[in-house]
């Protein structure tokens, strides 16, 4: 039997990207709309007053008033295991992945400990208004196990892989070349298409793999085409010199990946701050992705990612948290971020592209434009209302905004995980804070 559940309110989701189509034609706003959600996928979408009567009166309305009801936030890029360490203080990259990030990656050999941080990170999530992201594991499949069966037990899409890393990394923390295979094999054969999960061949970064393992990353991917392949790619200038040196074979960095034939529609590369036109214009041609990491790229001191030059070579982008180099998991204060970087370019940054990049943006990065993403008809309903009275500030706030781009704004600078004042997983709350 069909189960049908119906959210009156206001209600805005993307279209297309308002850099390629305008503003104008790149969202539909209902001031009073209509969501109406059958056996957790979107039925239909329209103004309150034209749906309303084509409901039948046992169907429950749920009316979220004083708030804005949007698609489910998409974090591109995050590591779960690095909840625990973010605000670790004071470095760049290199030396921040030795003193912190490795010491706490290896806690994630143990099982029971994976499981409870992996549902820990899964509720921040939810607290937070994301609803899907692409994350990172540690070396250990056991990491993969336990972020997978809690995110199965919540019924939520997520993608993820064990980390690929055989060099350049404490002796504990090395798989090998056969190893990174069996174990993503069999993670794969495992998760891979269960409920809404899928897998992500990840090596860590050129820098942590050597040759014969980006080969079996190239294996992996022939023999299985829908998986995704996410890596880092030139965040940091002593990163990139290293890898210069490690593959002096190599035009540049994204060759380093190109000439395993790791680039791809499936492809999605964190990062992506110092980049060629070459490798722009190869990301393009081989329809890769970029995750914009904001709140790490300032963090970490790494650079100021040029969106700009990410639109002129049309490559798809969506936005990451990068947790734990970022500083929240809130895709709200991760828009916040990106406008300032890109102030600081001198370019600045509509809201109406950060939610755009935080939702149908972060879908089309994952192919997954039609699941997720918007509230076309037939995508999974996970969605999340935003409440404009979440704080005394933020509502001062919001009663002075005229217009839908100003309070997009407001929110998006303001905002963090108080703003979120529901979060609906295939139509149904899994966090009610209004
Ligand atoms: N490059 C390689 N590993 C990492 C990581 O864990 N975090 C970030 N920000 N960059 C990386
Ligand atoms: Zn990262």
């Amino acid at each position: 039997m069909s189960q049908i559940t119906a959210y009156r309110g206001e209600i805005l989701h993307f279209l297309d990207d308002p850099s390629v189509v305008g503003v104008d034609e790149s969202y539909e706003y209902f001031a009073d709309g209509l969501l109406i959600i059958e056996n957790g996928l979107v039925r239909e979408l329209a103004a309150y007053t034209e749906l309303a009567s084509s409901l039948s009166d046992d169907v429950e309305i749920i009316h979220y008033e004083n708030g804005l009801i949007v698609p489910g936030f998409i974090d591109t890029h995050v590591h779960y295991p690095q909840i625990e360490m973010m605000a670790s203080h004071g470095e760049q990259l290199l030396e921040w992945l030795t003193n912190y990030t490795f010491p706490t990656e290896m806690k994630f050999s143990d099982s029971a400990y994976a499981s409870e941080i992996a549902t820990f990170f899964l509720n921040q999530l939810l607290n937070n208004g994301t609803t899907t992201a692409l994350v990172f594991g540690t070396v250990h499949r056991q990491s993969v196990d336990a972020f997978f069966t809690a995110a199965q037990e919540k019924k939520l899409r997520m993608i993820c892989g064990k980390v690929l890393m055989d060099r350049n990394a404490p002796e504990e923390l090395l798989d090998d070349v056969q190893s990174a295979y069996d174990d993503s094999l069999s993670l794969i054969n495992k998760w891979h298409g269960q409920d809404r999960l899928q897998y992500a061949v990840t090596p860590r970064f050129a820098i942590t793999s050597t040759a014969q393992q980006l080969a079996v990353a190239d294996r992996l991917m022939k023999e299985f085409p829908d998986v995704y392949l996410h890596t880092h790619l030139s965040e940091n200038i002593k990163e990139i010199e290293w890898v210069r040196e490690l593959f002096p074979d190599s035009k540049d960095y994204l060759d380093v990946y190109h000439k395993h034939h790791l680039t791809g529609r499936r492809s999605v590369f964190a990062h992506g701050v110092h980049l060629s036109d070459d490798e722009c214009q190869c990301l393009a041609d081989t329809k890769s992705s970029v995750a914009f990491c904001p709140s790490s790229n300032l963090f970490l001191g790494s650079g100021l990612f040029n969106l700009k030059q990410a639109e002129e070579f049309s490559y798809a982008v969506g936005l990451g948290s990068d947790i734990g180099a970022g500083t929240s998991l809130s895709m709200l204060q991760i828009m916040s971020e990106a406008y300032k970087t890109q102030q600081l370019r001198g370019d600045g940054l509509s809201p109406f592209k950060s939610f755009y990049l935080a939702t149908l943006g972060g879908a089309r990065v994952l192919d997954l434009e039609n699941t997720i993403g918007n509230f076309k008809v037939g995508n999974e309903a996970d969605f999340v209302f935003l409440d404009y009275h979440s704080t005394p500030l933020m509502q001062l706030r919001l009663s002075h905004c005229q217009s839908l781009q100003e309070k997009l704004f407001a929110l998006s600078v303001l905002g963090d995980d108080r703003t979120v004042g529901a979060t609906h997983i295939l139509g149904e709350s899994v966090l009610q804070r209004c």
